[in-house]
């Protein structure tokens, strides 16, 4: 073997077991037994997961208040410090792009920076019929999700027909279709009034987004994926109302799905009243929610009507970027970093006794890895690429901003106590994490390209 990791707590969805775990040529060759090999890591008391995958993240996104913080270099090398071994980020059709001039921009973007693994959504923002012709090809290329906005009007908003044609496309080329679900006339004439009220500060963003607006786009997007028959998955979900429209589709069928993101998970509205214009930093589509709404999710991915936490990493910064919005809180920046600290504060859930150690594996790598057609990763078993977690349960951390690896300026969570952590994190065999530095190369991270969801769902 090349490593050989002994003495660990194994994690899978599966069940949590104590074995040895052999890897060779970047793949886990043999779990349990007393394999020999080259370098031995000795993980006692330590568990071992499988990498965490994060289907949501905005890398070098542009904006017209700039790209947002993160490259595929710092992005990427946050994740790794946070226990995350692959990303699936969003690349993003400008308009009057063509899919594929969107796409290798974004493979310029990432092929000599990203230092994990990553695959590639494709955000449609410019519907044209030459588009959607174009669209049926991306799953042979192994794009094979597609994202639409219903929120964002006069941008990235696209209308019911659109929903249909691309669901429609979705289901006969095997690829899955990602929503953004808000209503977003609804939200364009609140915030209308709003403004007109004079409510200009962060917190009129929760007020103009109130969680009707999501249950209804929520609930009108599993129908018109059902008039498709098509694979629908929801992207940040945040609260009781739009929880209950997921429950209900996936019990009317199959190849439906949803994620929230951790910040939905331990922020709230309230959080946008802080003085100083800091509520902006929490300015986040859809908006922060309620505390109830935190036990909602929770149960929700307890049993299964929620199946991934992702980050949706947006890092706008604050100075310059969030506070371009200082007199419209229209004009903020939606979104917010979290790419490290996604496993550790969903690990949080564990320690609190939210969720199991397998439910925390599965919400944070096996689901994603199977929804997404990440078909080698997500999972320790012997053929899956070793991509591996050394993760210490024990450790009392405070988070703290300067000691992430993001450009972010700021993080949701600055001065929380914290347990857990990533000691050492192996891609595909390599260790790239250890005593809390990068042992990796920059721009070794490969492109994945993802099987078709016809196959997996
Ligand atoms: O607030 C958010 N979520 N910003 C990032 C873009 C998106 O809508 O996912
Ligand atoms: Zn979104
Ligand atoms: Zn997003």
């Amino acid at each position: 073997m090349d490593l050989v990791i002994e003495n660990g707590r194994i994690v899978t969805t599966g069940g949590v077991f104590d074995a040895s775990i052999g890897i060779k040529e970047g793949r886990i060759e043999q779990i349990g037994g007393a394999p020999a090999g080259r370098r031995h890591i000795d993980a006692r008391g330590r568990l071992i997961l499988p990498g965490g995958i994060d289907v949501h993240t905005h890398l070098d996104a542009p904006s017209e208040v700039g790209s947002t913080a993160d490259d595929f270099y710092s992005g990427t090398l946050a994740a790794a410090f946070g226990g995350t071994t692959t990303i699936v980020d969003f690349c993003a059709q400008a308009k009057g792009q063509s899919l594929s001039e969107a796409l290798s921009g974004w493979h310029g973007k990432a092929g000599d920076k990203a230092v994990i693994d990553y695959g590639f959504h494709i955000i449609i923002t410019d519907p044209t019929e030459a588009v959607l012709e174009e669209l049926k090809t991306l799953p042979d290329r192994g794009i094979t999700s597609f994202k639409l906005f219903m929120a964002y009007k006069g941008s990235q908003m696209v209308d019911d027909l659109t929903l249909l044609k691309t669901f429609e496309t979705a289901a006969a080329s095997g690829a899955i279709v990602m929503i953004h679900a808000e209503n977003g006339d609804a939200v364009l004439h609140l915030q209308r009034k709003l403004l007109a009220d004079g409510k200009t500060e962060p917190f009129s963003h929760a007020l103009s987004r109130p969680p009707m607006t999501e249950a209804e786009a929520t609930a009108r997007a599993l129908m018109l994926a059902e008039i498709a028959d098509a694979p629908i998955y929801i992207v940040h979900v945040t609260c009781e109302e739009a929880v209950r429209e997921v429950a209900r589709a996936r019990k009317r069928r199959a190849g439906v799905f949803a994620e929230t993101c951790t910040h939905y998970l331990y922020l709230t509205a309230e959080d946008l009243r802080k003085p100083g214009f800091e509520g902006a930093k929490h300015v986040l589509s859809p908006a922060l929610r309620q505390m109830s709404d935190h036990k909602v999710l929770w149960r929700a991915l307890t049993n299964s009507d929620l199946q991934v936490v992702s980050s949706d990493h947006a890092s706008w910064l604050f100075e310059g970027q969030k506070t371009v919005g200082r007199h419209d809180f229209t004009q903020i920046p939606n979104g917010g970093p979290g790419i490290e600290e996604r496993m550790t504060m969903v690990y949080q859930g564990v320690v609190q006794g939210e969720i199991g150690l397998e439910r925390f594996v599965e919400i944070c790598s096996t689901n994603p890895a199977r929804i997404f057609g990440l078909t080698t990763k997500g999972h320790l078993a012997p053929g899956y690429d070793a991509d591996v977690v050394i993760w210490d349960p024990d450790a009392d951390r405070k988070l703290v901003q300067s000691d992430l690896h993001h450009r972010s300026d700021y993080t949701h969570y600055d001065g929380r106590e914290i347990k857990g952590n990533a000691d050492i994190v192996i891609s595909r065999g390599e260790v790239i994490v250890e005593n809390n530095a990068f042992t990796g190369a920059k721009g070794r991270g490969q492109f994945i390209a993802r099987k078709k969801a016809s196959k997996l769902l």
